[in-house]
């Protein structure tokens, strides 16, 4: 089983990294993760070049994220609470999933041949509820054709880092666990 997290989190060993990692113990086999803000991508023009050909015109590092979003069993959206939403680097990253949805809807083409799983792990300090960011991480999932099994969160990391929030690591492994589950029954 290989997982992709996409980990929008620009605080190493913060709360989001602990999240993930309490998921990983959950999961079988690899557990790669990409860091929104350091993979070096730039954010959809909209140039709608993908209007009418397959992918994308810009050559970043984004490329090497197709690739591995379209060989991963399990895809997870890992992000810090920011003005509810996911961050700015992630949603970036989400941007150019542009060329997945117009795929389907101009062309009727699949842009990922397969389909997936998908989980969502959020991390917030205490204010404003975390919807408005797992609605759009749900959103992202389905470009990918993941299907969502299910959404962690450690919700006031202000007062209780998520490192020492127990029942958030408890339901993030469980998670893992479901997502291995899921994936050993397909
Ligand atoms: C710019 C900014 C906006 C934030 N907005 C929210 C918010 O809307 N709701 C919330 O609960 N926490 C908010 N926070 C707090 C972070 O979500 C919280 O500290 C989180 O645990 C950080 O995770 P990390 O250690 O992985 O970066 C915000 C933090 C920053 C820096």
């Amino acid at each position: 089983m290989y997982t992709l997290v996409l980990n929008g989190s620009m605080r190493r060993g913060g709360d989001t990294d602990a999240l993930v990692a309490a998921f990983a113990r959950g999961v079988e086999g690899e557990c790669e993760t990409v860091r929104a803000c350091e993979a070096g991508i730039a954010p959809c023009q909209d140039c709608r070049w993908c209007w009418e050909k397959r992918g994308c015109r810009v050559r970043d590092g984004m490329q090497e994220v197709y690739e591995k979003m379209a060989r991963a069993d399990c895809v997870v959206i890992a992000s810090p609470l920011y003005f509810s939403q996911l961050t700015g680097p992630l949603l970036t990253l989400g941007s150019r999933l542009q060329c997945a949805y117009t795929a389907k809807s101009f062309r009727g083409e699949r842009f990922f041949a397969e389909e997936r799983l998908g989980a969502v792990l959020l991390a917030g300090g205490g204010d404003g509820g975390p919807e408005p960011a797992e609605k759009t991480a749900k959103t992202l999932l389905r470009c990918m054709r993941a299907k969502w099994v299910g959404t962690a969160a450690s919700l006031k990391t202000n007062r209780l880092p998520a490192a020492r929030d127990r029942a958030a690591l408890d339901a993030a492994e469980a998670l893992g666990r479901r997502a291995a589950q899921e994936c050993g029954r397909r």
